[in-house]
């Protein structure tokens, strides 16, 4: 579905993504562990858009993405969250979602709106769409309160229901339980697995690995910028260069 082919990508003198190569297959989990400073963020900048590769080649069902604009490739079917939530505190949930629809607008741009209070009254269709959404993060009794009200792991499913908005086929999900007390960790694993159930494919990268060894179909390690392994979650356990990387690391205990 999401295939990377050589891809490297340099800052200035820093070469931070050396001839990576995987593919997201179509259904399922797929994650991307590594270190801090590994590169994953990167590799999602350059799948969105938001950076382009210094070489290499990415592909989104057999097309291209080299060149493609973000709000092009969120049409194409990738949406993501980031690894620093980004919620309109001061918006309600119901908007917040809503706002995900109008994704081809930067954020700053539809938030203006917003405070302009032009969009106050949702159109009927937007706001079931996204009353249905919020339900399948189990936040729709909370839809006309402000995202301001929400606990920290509330404000993560509200971003997953407001990437979901633009109807993608592939979630990206950076960091997804950063920050997180076991409880809410446990809670927002259901949450993804419950969209895994409705038919999306989902890409993660996840610095906590129990969490993705628990969650992922599919498993590819990134080490300064290097793929060093790839595949299932006890190939990945029992990989020597894997436990290499992260040895004497607590993730790994
Ligand atoms: N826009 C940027 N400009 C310069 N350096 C960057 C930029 N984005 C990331 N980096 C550097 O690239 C490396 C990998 O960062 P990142 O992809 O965020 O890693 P990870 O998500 O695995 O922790 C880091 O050394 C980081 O400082
Ligand atoms: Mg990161």
């Amino acid at each position: 579905m999401l295939k990377l082919t050589n891809i490297s990508k340099n800052f200035g003198g820093l070469q931070v993504l050396q001839d990576v190569n995987f593919t997201v297959p179509q259904g399922g989990i797929f994650g991307l562990i590594g270190p801090n400073g590994a590169g994953k963020t990167t590799v999602f900048n350059l799948v969105t858009g938001l950076l382009r590769a210094s070489g290499g080649e990415i592909q989104f069902d057999g097309q291209d993405l080299g060149s493609v604009a973000p709000h092009k490739i969120t049409k194409r079917g990738i949406a993501r969250t980031f690894q620093n939530i980004r919620v309109f505190k001061e918006m309600t949930l119901l908007e917040n979602v809503v706002v995900g629809m109008h994704d081809q607008m930067s954020y700053g741009f539809a938030g203006l709106l917003f405070n302009l209070g032009s969009y106050r009254r949702i159109e009927a269709k937007a706001r079931d769409r996204a009353l249905e959404l919020l339900s399948w993060v189990r936040l729709d009794h909370k839809a006309e309160m402000l995202a301001d009200s929400l606990s920290y792991g509330e404000q993560r499913k509200l971003e997953f229901a407001r990437a979901l908005a633009t109807e993608p086929k592939l979630l990206l999900l950076d960091e997804p339980v950063a920050g997180m007390n076991p409880s809410e960790k446990t809670e927002l694993m259901t949450e993804i697995l419950n969209i895994k159930q409705r038919g999306y494919s989902i890409f993660m990268i996840e610095h906590d690995m129990r969490f993705v060894m628990g969650l992922c179909d599919r498993i590819a390690v990134l080490n300064f910028g290097r793929i060093i392994a790839e595949g299932t979650p006890d190939q990945i356990k029992n990989n020597p260069e894997v436990i290499e990387a992260y040895l004497g690391k607590e993730e790994m205990e």
